[in-house]
């Protein structure tokens, strides 16, 4: 079985497909969830394998799922197909195990930011290949941000200007994600911040804002209305 996009790419995108998506409510696992009749992980596979510098995906299905997921994904791209874990980070631990040997660079990528433009798994991949061993796309934050206690009585505002919100695909030199997960203790919900752990500089990249991820029935909606108008 080949599971290779472009085999002169540098680059495996590692796609964290597990979760339950609690907070989207009742309907199976998120991304099998249904986006214009599609499920989400069918619109960011085909978005990432279309990325030239791809040369292999592997994506982390729900433990029930790896066989269904991996005939789902069939016709759209030559992809592999592992189960995934109890929290997101070994999930990721669990297709990072079966990236095959050759690609150098390790992106990860939630399956739940189904409208990701090719150009952002492009440019995080670029900024890795250019010497940094871990980088984040990001957007700054536009909503003003306060500090409150258990009471909901503001303790501060914080300065937002030296805030981002950070989004996925995140890249990494493939030895320092590995690394990084290597000496994982508590689960964190990103990968950027294993590596930070390990004292590892990562460099932000301007992110986009068709990388939002579909967390809550609103961005479902707002994912719905940027697919039909052509995203
Ligand atoms: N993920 C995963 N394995 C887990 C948990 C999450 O692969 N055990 C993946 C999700 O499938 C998603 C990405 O990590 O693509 C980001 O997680 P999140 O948006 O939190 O998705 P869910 O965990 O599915 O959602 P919720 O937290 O609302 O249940
Ligand atoms: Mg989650």
């Amino acid at each position: 079985m080949t599971a290779q996009l472009n085999p002169r790419g540098d680059v495996a995108v590692l796609v964290p497909a597990a979760g339950a998506g609690v907070r989207l409510g009742p309907g199976g696992p998120k991304a099998l969830r249904l986006l214009g009749g599609e499920p989400l992980l069918v619109h960011v596979v085909r978005r990432v394998a279309t990325a030239p510098s791809v040369h292999t995906v592997v994506v982390a299905a729900p433990a029930t799922e790896v066989d269904a997921v991996r005939q789902l994904l069939t016709p759209v791209a030559p992809v592999l197909v592992v189960a995934g874990g109890a929290e997101r980070q070994a999930s990721v631990a669990n297709a990072l195990a079966a990236v095959p040997s050759g690609p150098d660079i390790v992106l990860v990528h939630d399956a739940a930011r189904a409208l990701t433009p090719p150009a952002l798994v492009e440019a995080v991949a670029a900024a890795v290949r250019a010497g940094h061993d871990a980088v984040i796309p990001v957007l700054p934050v536009s909503d003003t941000i306060k500090r409150v206690d258990a009471a909901g009585v503001v303790l501060t505002t914080v300065d937002r200007s030296a805030l981002r919100a950070v989004q996925t695909p995140q890249g990494f030199r493939r030895g320092v994600l590995a690394a990084a997960h290597a000496a994982a203790g508590d689960p964190l919900t990103d990968d950027a911040g294993l590596v930070e752990q390990q004292g590892v500089p990562v460099f932000c990249v301007p992110g986009s804002e068709y990388a939002l991820k579909v967390t809550r029935p609103f961005d479902l909606t707002l994912a719905e209305h940027l697919l039909a108008a052509g995203h």
